[in-house]
């Protein structure tokens, strides 16, 4: 038999036989040091560092600004009315206290496996490895749920321009009466190729992108605020608080990707100083523009008016200003900025999946780099697997499905906060979530209220998910785990 060191020096006894048991595997955890020691040796792997503050909050801010604001708001107007900025602010209060807690976990561990590295240094491989599992929704879905909204622009930039359209057949998947999304996997397919050159260029590719949608949104808002009418915002709340927090849930979707920047931690220069300042610097700055387009949008245009929920942005300019200029402007931008948005998602994917596989958890394919450092069958993979999903599925279960899925996850980081509070106080923290620990008891149940709000439909996808996920992990992962292979169950923290 043979016993487990725990990072506190005591010994747990191992399962029968020497082989761990069903217990020690599931519980098993990875000690803090080991992951910021994996973070440090990747550097010498490959990975390089080289990101600051305002590279890593480009990828906060180029992640989140994407879809959400540019299509799924003009869905969530019919469901909560005006009260859509309520919506917005529920849902940016719920992605607030997860901000915090994603903080003060990166800030410790700069891992690039982001909530799963968090989870397996807390909770253990089996909460990890669901965690990483719903992460795959929160990046890889989310990717082709952007590259959907990416086609809605480019079918709306080529008809604002040229009076055409594309053929309903090549802009929707058979589950909308299409064949396939054709502009959707091709966003996707670029951006694979964009990763594949290098994140150095990629990087600053991005920092142009998001210039670019702050300048639109912020033109929007310019714009639509000339034509706010009072008499638009009555009756404020037409369907209750349940519009507002259906709303609010499906909106949640907007403000996915300000943890993003927390799997680049392993390609930033300081990450302890730099990450947590940068996931709060994206939240804040997102937050006030999601409601000023909120207000002006809802403000500058009926809420009945948007009954059809395919309103854009661009029409909006469009009504107000009564020239096409304006939206063929804002088209052109939201096609570049919600392309930025595909490609800084497909890399945040690419990198948690690239955590499992140094774990162990998927196979190691997709932990190789090449020698500049990018994964490169780990990227082509998974963009073709996002790709797929971006053909044939539409933007409403594609946004959903990353939203419940998040939701989870996010609830997940603070319990992870509250957990290694108790079992690290010693670690240092370069950012503390304030309030703790009764702030992560709200950013649960905020999670929480919003994941009950969501429809059925959504939840038996969650739930299917889910247990694809535990035979997957039952199946494989467990006994692959490098944590298995070493022969050792860390039972500490
Ligand atoms: N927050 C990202 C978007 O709105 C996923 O597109």
């Amino acid at each position: 038999m043979v016993d487990q060191k725990t990072t506190a020096g005591t010994r747990v006894p191992a399962g029968q036989g020497g082989v761990p048991s069903l217990r020690d595997r599931l519980t098993r955890r990875k000690p803090v040091e080991k992951l910021v020691a994996e973070t440090q040796a990747a550097e010498g792997a490959g990975l390089r560092r080289h990101m600051g503050f305002w590279q890593l909050s480009m990828i906060g801010i180029g992640a989140t600004l994407g879809t959400g604001i540019f299509v799924v708001l003009g869905e969530a107007v019919p469901v909560a009315g005006p009260a859509v900025i309520i919506a917005f602010v529920l849902a940016g209060i719920t992605a607030l206290f997860s901000a915090l807690a994603y903080a003060e976990m990166a800030g410790m561990i700069p891992a690039s496996g982001s909530a799963y590295s968090y989870a397996y240094a807390t909770m253990g491989e089996f909460m990890a490895w669901i965690c990483g599992w719903c992460l795959m929704l929160t990046y890889g879905v989310s990717v082709a749920a952007v590259g959907v909204g990416w086609g809605q622009y480019i079918d709306e930039l080529l008809h604002l321009t040229t009076g055409l359209s594309m053929p309903a057949e090549l802009l929707a998947g058979p589950m909308e009466g299409g064949l396939i999304n054709l502009p959707a996997a091709i966003v996707v397919l670029l951006s694979m190729f964009a990763l594949l050159t290098g994140v150095r260029e990629s990087s600053r590719v991005n920092a142009v992108m998001v210039a670019i949608k702050i300048a639109i949104l912020a033109m929007f808002v310019l714009i639509a605020v000339t034509a706010v009418q009072d008499g638009n915002f009555a009756p404020f709340m037409p369907m209750g608080m349940a519009g507002v927090s259906a709303a609010g849930a499906t909106l949640f979707f907007s403000y996915i990707g300000f943890d993003s920047a927390s799997t680049a931690s392993e390609e930033a220069k300081n990450p302890q100083r730099d990450l947590p300042r940068a996931i709060m610097f994206s939240m804040i700055l997102v937050t006030a523009l999601y409601c000023l387009v909120a207000f002006t949008a809802v403000g500058a245009l009926n809420w009945t008016d948007f009954a059809d929920g395919e309103t854009s942005l661009a029409g909006i300019l469009t009504n107000v200003t009564g020239t096409p200029v304006w939206a063929v402007i804002f088209a052109a931008g939201a096609v570049l900025a919600l392309a930025s948005v595909v490609l800084v998602v497909l890399y945040s994917q690419t990198r948690i999946l690239f955590a499992m596989s140094r774990d162990g958890l998927i196979p190691k394919a997709f932990s190789k780099v090449d020698a500049k450092g990018t994964p490169r069958a780990n990227t082509v993979i998974t963009s073709v697997v996002i790709a797929v999903l971006a053909a044939l599925i539409p933007l409403g279960p594609l946004a959903d499905a990353t939203a419940i899925g998040t939701l989870f996850a996010f609830a997940l980081v603070n319990v992870a906060v509250m957990v290694l509070r108790k079992r690290r106080p010693d670690l240092e923290r370069a950012f503390r979530m304030p309030g703790a620990p009764v702030t992560p008891v709200l950013g649960v149940l905020a999670c929480a209220y919003l994941m009950v709000s969501m429809d059925l439909s959504v939840w038996v996808a969650f739930v299917a998910w889910l247990v694809v996920g535990l035979a997957v992990y039952f199946a494989y992962s467990m006994r692959r785990s490098a944590l298995e292979a070493e022969g050792t169950v860390e039972a500490g923290v």
